[in-house]
């Protein structure tokens, strides 16, 4: 069996941009890969944050993976930083991996922008990807296309460490997973908490009726009498993912013979996504109560993980030479 490695960062709870995306196909891929999954604290102190927040941070994705379905049965479910070797793997990789690299990649650039200092942490965030692929010799990656950059470099780097100390790792190839990219509330840039245009899976469901009414919609639709586009329009296209098949035509076809205005298809997106997760949101809400049992899970997951990661770096040190 192969292994999937995959990774999310400690946001908090996800929004439907992650649960479409990522969550989603790590659910599928149970039992088909050996899957190791990681909630990537290291990765997350590249962005600034409250210390205090973390660590419930941590605790609230915990929740929401396990409780959209990330069984621990089937899975290694484990917190990067519990894992030392992530940080040790990462420093060798550094050293066989070129500067010029690191700086043209596209996330670099962008981030890089977005904050006043640069920290050296941005620039080696996909050094660090690949060390969390490589400790657990991880063969496939399940990603969305914002990160298919990021594993591209992590095979250059698997090269160019065989290239160096001998044939070590299989270079990781990617799963490209079925919803690729979903836009935030502003229908122009990517679902992101931190661009505050995200809808998370855990908000209320008065917020999700609030952040939906607010929701882009078709542009070229300026009446409610306006045929609409369902096929271009950033509500209709959501619809899909919350509603059966038939339902969603129905939804469609109302817009299209303006017979339902963008105010409707939001309100039936709303209705639909409040009812899609309801099962989640209790069942999130119902760990979080008791979280010694995530810690017991996380627990568990760390341990396994450290099992195989420290395995591999036996591998590493010695490949390298290290006294
Ligand atoms: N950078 C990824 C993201 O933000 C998360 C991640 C960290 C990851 N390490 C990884 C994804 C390794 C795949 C493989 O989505």
């Amino acid at each position: 069996m192969e292994t999937v490695f995959s990774a999310i960062q400690p946001t908090g709870g996800f929004h439907i941009g992650n649960f479409l995306g990522a969550v989603q196909s790590w659910v599928d891929l149970l039992g088909k890969y050996r899957c190791f999954y990681s909630i990537v604290d290291l990765h997350a102190l590249t962005q600034d944050y409250e210390p205090k927040d973390m660590a419930p941070r941590v605790e609230e994705m915990a929740a929401e993976l396990l409780a959209a379905g990330v069984d621990p049965d089937k899975c290694t479910l484990f917190v990067q930083s519990h894992v030392h070797e992530h940080a040790e793997l990462e420093w060798i990789l550094n050293c066989v991996t070129p500067y010029g690299d690191l700086t043209r990649m596209t996330q670099f650039k962008d981030k890089s922008e977005r904050v006043e200092v640069v920290n050296a942490g941005i620039l080696n965030y996909p050094v660090l990807m690949a060390a969390d692929i490589l400790l657990y010799r991880a063969t496939r990656v399940p990603v969305g296309v914002d990160q298919v950059q990021h594993l591209e470099l992590a095979r250059e780097i698997t090269r160019r460490f065989n290239g160096r100390f001998g044939e070590t790792f299989a270079e990781p190839m990617p799963i490209h997973t079925k919803a690729l990219k979903i836009l935030g509330l502003d229908g122009k840039q990517k679902m992101s908490k931190s661009l505050g245009n995200a809808l998370q899976v855990s908000d209320a469901p008065d917020v999700i009726r609030k952040k939906l009414q607010n929701a882009f919609t078709d542009p070229t639709r300026l009446r409610k009498t306006d045929p609409g586009h369902p096929e271009s329009c950033y509500v209709c296209g959501l619809q899909g993912y919350f509603a059966s098949p038939e339902e969603t035509a129905r939804l469609h076809e109302g817009c299209r013979s303006a017979t339902a205005g963008c105010v409707d298809s939001k309100r039936a997106l709303a209705e639909n996504v409040i009812r899609y997760f309801e099962p989640l949101r209790e069942k999130s809400a119902e760990l979080r109560a008791h979280p010694e049992k995530i810690r017991q899970i996380l627990g568990d997951g760390a341990q396994t993980a450290r099992k195989v990661a420290q395995e591999t770096m036996r591998t590493v040190r010695e490949k390298l030479g290290l006294y």
